[in-house]
């Protein structure tokens, strides 16, 4: 090896140094320019695929965004949502906060499969779900923000995991803190992650509680507005239409903006969940407001949480795998 040769690998060396030890930090070792050599067209080919999904359907846009949230939920994001059932495998789309409500991974696949052809055994499934949340954050009209990358896909999935650790609409304000502060996520990420519900529905199923019988005493949630409430009856009834949909902004249903937390101010949210964030905690209820006065404030924020929530625990460097179909480990 010449001299020139070793004296560049050295100086390689001092030069990742710090990035190595930086994993350490909460940041895991990600960055944006991570497949800028390996495949450049990576980000314009997802974002092509993305587009063209949610011109076909608006609420795909929200989908997509919420599978990057219950991906990095359940340990890290690493793509463990993606995998179907086979072998050891238990897929984590059979568990209570996903069965018959996650949805969009055919998009996933159209995207890895452009992906695949482009630079194949390239991009990971994980650094996927990262960059279409974005993108459909973007087409709904909301903030952007470049995405760190160089995730891998894990080996495993995690059922438990799945069924623990996601947040679910009747859990106490508390107990959903909680859920954020062992992804290291605060009260401010969970407010202000949790204005995604701008975007996308929810089934009868998950709200109808609170429409007839919240505390066991057969009287409707009070923190719901009553004539909304009696709108809301009409497609959810007591029993049946389950999976009715209902969109989770009732003013700009398909528009990434703070309506959503004007809405809670209103008393006009599906999700007990998400009106809890005005009513059981001082810190919550700020942060509302202010998001609900300044669209701009809360663009900034998302940017910041969701950053954050897509630094959780990543695979990097060896660890893991890049799949080369999101759905099954590679042999
Ligand atoms: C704070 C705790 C959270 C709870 C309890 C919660 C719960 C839910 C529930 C129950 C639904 C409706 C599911 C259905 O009926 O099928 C939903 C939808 C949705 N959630 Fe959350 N969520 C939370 C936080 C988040 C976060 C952090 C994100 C994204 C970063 C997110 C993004 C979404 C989106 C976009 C939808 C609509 C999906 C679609 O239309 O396909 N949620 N959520
Ligand atoms: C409301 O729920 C409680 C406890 O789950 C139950 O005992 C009661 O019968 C329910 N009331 C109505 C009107 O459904």
């Amino acid at each position: 090896m010449g001299l020139r040769m070793s004296f560049l690998m050295f100086l390689s060396l001092v030069s990742f140094a710090p990035l190595c030890f930086s994993q350490r930090g909460s940041n895991g070792n990600l960055y944006p320019q991570f497949y800028d050599h390996s495949c450049p067209k990576a980000q314009e080919i997802v974002k092509s695929v993305v587009k063209n999904a949610v011109a076909k359907e608006t609420r795909m846009a929200a989908s997509l965004l919420r599978l990057h949230f219950h991906d990095c939920f359940v340990k890290g994001c690493d793509a463990s949502l993606l995998l179907d059932n086979s072998g050891n495998i238990v897929s984590e789309k059979q568990s209570n906060p996903n069965k018959n409500s996650v949805r969009g991974f055919e998009v996933i696949d159209a995207i890895k499969t452009a992906l695949e052809k482009e630079c194949p055994n390239t991009v990971s499934c994980s650094d996927i779900l990262a960059i279409a949340a974005r993108d459909s954050t973007v087409l709904a009209g909301g903030p952007n923000w470049e995405v760190p990358l160089g995730r891998r896909d894990a080996m495993d999935a995690s059922i438990s995991g799945s069924n623990n650790n996601i947040p679910a609409q009747t859990n106490t304000f508390q107990t959903i803190l909680t859920k954020f502060k062992l992804q290291k996520l605060n009260i401010v990420d969970m407010v202000t992650l949790s204005g995604s519900h701008t975007i996308g529905n929810a089934r009868c199923i998950s709200f109808r509680q609170r429409l007839y019988n919240q505390s066991g005493n057969g009287q409707p949630d009070t923190s719901l507005e009553q004539s909304y409430a009696a709108q809301l009856r009409t497609r959810c009834p007591r029993s049946g239409g389950d999976q009715n949909l209902f969109p989770l902004d009732l003013v700009s249903p398909t528009k990434f903006d703070n309506s959503y937390f004007k809405n809670i101010l209103a008393s006009k949210v599906l999700l007990s969940s998400d009106q809890i964030l005005l009513t059981k905690n001082e810190d919550s209820m700020d942060l509302v407001k202010k998001y609900a006065g300044n669209n701009e404030l809360f663009f900034d924020q998302f940017a910041k949480s969701i950053i954050k929530m897509g630094n959780v625990a990543p695979l990097t460097g060896s660890k893991g795998e890049v799949r080369k179909n999101c759905r099954r480990i590679n042999n």
